[in-house]
């Protein structure tokens, strides 16, 4: 329990951030939520939960203000590879604005630590060009040839993370997530990530019908349950490592492998119907773990298929919900 730690969640009404206060409220700390945004399916646990937009600088004073020990920086303008292919000027900018306003707000209120939400997608892409790929080691990042916009702007966040440390003696730590996914997650609209995509495509599908699969679905990632990726949160704030570290499983699967998960946890057979027009992101995508077991002696550890069955059954369940599900049939037979 750290009942008098003081932690500031940012994007506590995204996917990650809500999964996370639940977590910090369960050990006994004061949680302070600030999005721009009320997390969508269910209400946050948070003691304090503002409306903030991050993009501005009195706004990041005023939600590190009040004696904060630890902030777990989550909000960022992001989504699925369809989302981050076709926005990079809003995201790139979005992005950097919430970034640098919380790291510089977090050093002027005297904040203890903060923690930085990167993404694979540092990664070199001319190092993720087969599906069979290396797992990308920490060092992979340079030289640098990250994802356009998305992962440009999470590696220059991360430069500025260990500027604020050499310059201020700021503390932060950074963390590389890959593919992160679960229930409550957004399941729809476009800023959905391949689990759950796949999911509803699955669950609004009749059996023996055809699901469109974006590319040849022959491209490899590595897909870590929300459980796991906040039990590793929480580990590296409590460690004394510094530089950015993989958080993620090291298992790779095809889309395709993906598909067939889905469809056997519904109990499914359905065709797979490829888009080839559609974005991919790079072909393949792997997390080299050698690290993060060194130095918090952890790694992600729960199976996918457990963790797809609780996010299918939760996404379906929505679904029927919302009367977009009847007796297992679907409206159109390509979805
Ligand atoms: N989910 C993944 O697989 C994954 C992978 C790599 C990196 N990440 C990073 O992890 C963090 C959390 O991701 P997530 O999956 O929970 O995404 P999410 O989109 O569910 O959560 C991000 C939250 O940030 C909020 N936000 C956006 N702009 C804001 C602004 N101007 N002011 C205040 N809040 C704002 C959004 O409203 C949203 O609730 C992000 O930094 C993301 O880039 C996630």
């Amino acid at each position: 329990m750290r009942l008098n730690t003081r932690v500031l969640v940012t994007g506590a009404g995204g996917f990650i951030g809500h999964a996370l206060v639940n977590r910090l409220k369960a050990q006994g700390c004061f949680v302070r939520g600030v999005d721009i945004k009320y997390p969508e399916y269910e209400s946050s646990k948070a003691d304090e939960f503002e409306i903030l937009d991050l993009r501005r600088w009195d706004n990041c004073l005023q939600a590190t203000r009040g004696g904060i020990d630890e902030v777990y920086n989550l909000a960022a303008d992001m989504g699925g590879i369809g989302y981050i292919t076709a926005f990079h000027a809003d995201i790139a900018r979005n992005n950097i604005l919430i970034n640098a306003h919380m790291l510089e707000a977090s050093r002027l209120n005297g904040v203890g630590r903060l923690l930085f939400s990167s993404s694979a997608c540092v990664y070199g892409q001319n190092k993720q060009r087969c599906a069979d790929v290396t797992p990308l080691c920490e060092e992979d990042a340079y030289p640098a040839d990250p994802e356009p916009g998305y992962g440009w702007e999470k590696l220059f966040t991360e430069e500025l993370c260990r500027y604020y440390r050499r310059d201020y003696g700021f503390e932060t730590r950074t963390v590389r997530f890959h593919n992160v996914y679960g229930p409550l997650g957004v399941f729809e609209g476009g800023k959905e990530k391949a689990p759950a995509a796949i999911s509803r495509k699955v669950a609004l599908a009749g059996d023996g019908e055809a699901i469109e699969v974006w590319g040849d679905g022959e491209q490899t990632r590595s897909f870590m349950y929300i459980d796991d990726c906040v039990e590793g949160l929480l580990r590296l704030m409590e460690s004394d490592y510094e530089q950015p570290l993989n958080l993620g499983t090291n298992r790779l699967v095809t889309i395709n492998q993906l598909v067939n998960i889905v469809c056997s946890i519904a109990g499914k057979q359905l065709v797979k119907r490829h888009d080839l027009s559609k974005p991919q992101g790079v072909r393949g995508r792997n997390s080299d773990n050698t690290r993060i077991k060194k130095v918090l002696g952890w790694e992600p550890s729960i199976p996918l298929e457990a963790g797809l069955e609780i996010t299918y059954k939760w996404i379906e369940g929505e679904l029927r919900k919302a009367s977009r599900i009847s007796a297992g049939k679907t409206r159109s037979a390509v979805v």
